[in-house]
């Protein structure tokens, strides 16, 4: 695995930054540093993935004034490095998954979740299209008083039906998986979404069943599971579940 201190050792640029903690992450390295003794957290995107960066860069250029995403500091194109702020908070993933945070609380998260999904299809909506964030997983998010959304690499223009069976795929397998209160948040966060959004999803069935099928390459183990669970929704629809 490639190491933050790579970077920081072979570039005059990032000398005198304090590695604090480097991030568990699939595909590049991400890590919390100090930078003149301020907090920043460094992505350091592999040389291939240039496209994603740029496309991360536009998102939080855009956005980190009115929605709550990281502000970009800057682009470091010469390292492929963005540097950005770093949210102090707990990864939503371990909250809504955490046996001690009570039904109620996990309730109150997921409707901030869905607000959040409104305000960014809002913010970079046009005429003609809407951009979706892409990659809608629980670990993408931060709870600190309120919700941030993280990593943009994977932003595109879509249809925000695509998020928010994202996030419902993601509700759903992450560990403890498919159990009721589960099916109850994602059905909690599609009715916030679609009451601040009448008639923007029609269905989010066939995109929720597909997003389960999607996660088989990443998680072969649980291949049976996710395909009687996507069978079963496309079936008989999230509703009757
Ligand atoms: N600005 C940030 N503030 C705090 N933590 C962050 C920040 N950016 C990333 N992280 C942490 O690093 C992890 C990996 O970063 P991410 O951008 O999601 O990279 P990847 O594309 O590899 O998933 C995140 O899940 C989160 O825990
Ligand atoms: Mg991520």
């Amino acid at each position: 695995m490639r190491n933050i201190e790579e970077l920081v050792k072979s570039n005059k640029k990032y000398k005198d930054a304090v590695i604090q903690q480097q991030f568990k992450s699939k595909k590049n390295i991400v890590a919390y540093v100090t930078l003149d003794n301020k907090p920043r957290v460094l992505k350091w995107f592999v040389p291939g993935l240039k496209r994603q960066m740029n496309a991360e860069y536009s998102v939080l250029k855009k956005g980190s004034s009115k929605l709550n995403i990281p502000i970009i500091h800057e682009i470091d194109e010469k390292n492929n490095v963005l540097i950005m702020n770093y949210i102090i908070g707990e990864n939503l993933c371990d909250i809504i998954n955490n046996q001690e945070t009570s039904n109620n609380e996990k309730q109150r998260l997921i409707i901030l979740l869905a607000q959040w999904f409104f305000d960014f299809h809002n913010h970079f909506k046009t005429k003609e299209e809407f951009l979706i964030r892409g990659d809608s997983t629980l670990r993408n998010f931060i709870f600190t008083d309120r919700i941030w959304g993280l990593d943009f690499e994977e932003s595109r223009s879509g249809k925000p039906v695509e998020d928010i069976a994202g996030m419902c795929a993601s509700i759903l397998s992450t560990e403890p998986m498919f159990n009721s209160e589960k099916f109850q948040l994602c059905k909690i966060f599609i009715e916030k979404y679609l009451n601040l959004a009448p008639g923007r999803i029609i269905s989010v069935d066939n995109e929720l069943s597909y997003a389960l099928l999607e996660k088989i390459q990443w998680r072969p183990k649980d291949e049976e599971i996710l395909r009687r669970y996507s069978k079963l929704i496309r079936k008989k629809s999230l509703k009757k579940v």
